[in-house]
């Protein structure tokens, strides 16, 4: 297979390198300037929809007419257009330039959006310092926002990506991007500041806040320094570690919890935490804790948290709404006798409740006729494909078994989802 050349990867030393890039013509910066010439923009196109198990065929035929170099770059670059629709949607994404890191730390444009509007909705951030700016999913949603932006990042080539994005979706009166390290800058001229410290290394996935890049103390020192500010932090920040000044924020998208904001300044509520469901934009929010709530035995329907309400520590909320109770005072499933309508929540019907005990299980599961089984678990330790395979599954029906336990007994519910796909 030819050689293919995706964009390359920040650096993380690139810290106080020079703000000019290097266009010499075997850069990455080179190879994205190229992309951006007629003939560049040309052969993005011919390969939006590329067929990577085609590439080297594709690569052989487009080298008769272009040079390699163009070629390799258009590869690598279609190729991470095509991982970013996930995040940016097709149409922006396919205009978009991306890094393999950039596209892999980016904002997604649904929590980008809603966090964008958040500091619309002040009323007060006109523009903001987007501090650690990556290939600009944030700085793109603020602008989009009507908010102008300074969007800085210390590597050449990912600043020079967020400027060719900003350009190509039009953004460049709203977005100047500065290569510099976020120290460098004076805040003091931004009605607000965002900051999105880079929570990979060279070993992967970093874990502490304080070996991000820039340090949670530092983005906290400069969220502090500014009127507003906003930090992206990772969802599974324990609560110990939210400075006292700051709304806590956990966003869902699609069930799934993407990330974590602490919000700082006028408008936001120091000390309270706060769930938000996308797409639907729900938010539920708590000033303080409500107090344990009650326990009792499983009712006609269960309710499983989404996971923002679950790491916002809302469950007590929710069961107060759905007027419920835990099924066990450790697991967040939420039962009641009525049925409940809300984002928070995915609804269950349960028709049975077996004590663990994997033989009953199959038995009833064949006498149901169930040939696709959900195996959903809190507080079990069963591997689901696993279960799924021991119940040599076959018939028409579906349904949805919880592992968990009641009242500190391991149990087995099944039933169906009261509205959606099993
Ligand atoms: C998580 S990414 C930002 C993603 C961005 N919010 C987006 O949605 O595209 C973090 C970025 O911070 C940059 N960075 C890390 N430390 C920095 C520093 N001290 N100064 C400036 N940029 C820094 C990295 O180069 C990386 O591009």
């Amino acid at each position: 297979m030819g050689q293919v050349n995706a964009l390359a990867p920040n650096d993380p030393s690139a810290a106080g390198r020079s703000d000019t890039p290097d266009p010499s013509p075997s850069s990455p910066i080179a190879d994205l300037l190229a992309l951006r010439t007629p003939e560049g923009t040309a052969l993005l196109d011919e390969l939006r929809s590329y067929d990577p198990s085609q590439e080297l065929a594709i690569a052989t035929r487009l080298r008769r007419t272009h040079p390699a170099a163009l070629v390799s770059a258009a590869l690598g670059q279609a190729r991470l257009r095509q991982r970013a629709v996930a995040k940016f949607g097709a149409e922006d994404a396919y205009r978009m330039f991306f890094t393999p890191n950039g596209v892999e730390q980016a904002t997604r444009t649904s929590v980008a959006t809603h966090r964008a509007r958040r500091f619309a909705q002040t009323g007060a951030v006109r523009a903001v310092a987007d501090l650690c700016c990556g290939i600009g999913g944030d700085a793109i949603a603020l602008a989009r926002a009507g908010i102008r932006v300074l969007a800085v990042d210390r590597d050449p080539l990912t600043a020079e990506v967020a400027r060719a994005n900003a350009a190509v979706l039009g953004l460049a009166e709203l977005i100047e991007v500065r290569c510099a390290d976020v120290a460098e800058i004076d805040t003091a001229p931004y009605d607000a500041v965002f900051v999105d410290p880079a929570r990979r290394g060279g070993r992967g996935r970093i874990f502490d806040p304080e070996a991000y890049s820039p340090p949670l103390s530092w983005a906290t020192g400069a969220a502090l320094a500014a009127p507003r500010a906003a930090l992206k932090i990772a969802p599974g920040i324990p609560h110990e570690a939210i400075p006292a000044q700051a709304e806590a924020e956990w966003i869902s998208d699609g069930g799934d919890v993407k990330e974590a904001v602490l919000w700082f300044g006028e408008g936001f509520a120091a000390g309270s935490y706060r769930a938000t469901v996308l797409p639907a934009g729900a938010t539920l929010w708590s000033g303080a804790p409500l107090p344990a709530p009650p326990v009792g035995p499983v009712g006609r329907y269960l309710y499983e948290p989404d996971g923002a309400v679950i790491r916002a520590h809302l469950v007590a909320d929710v069961v107060a709404r759905c007027e419920g109770r835990l099924l066990d005072e450790t697991i967040a499933y939420i039962t009641s006798d009525q049925p409940y309508e809300s984002p928070y929540t995915s609804g269950y019907e349960i028709t049975d409740q077996l004590p663990f005990n994997m033989k009953k299980l199959k038995a009833l599961l064949r006498e149901r006729k169930v040939g696709v089984l959900t195996v959903k678990k809190r507080g079990s330790a069963v591997e689901p494909e696993e279960l799924r395979r021991r119940m040599k599954l076959q018939g028409p029906n579906s349904a949805t078994v919880f592992l968990t336990r009641v009242a500190g007994a391991p149990t087995m519910l099944i039933g169906h989802p009261l509205t959606g796909p099993a």
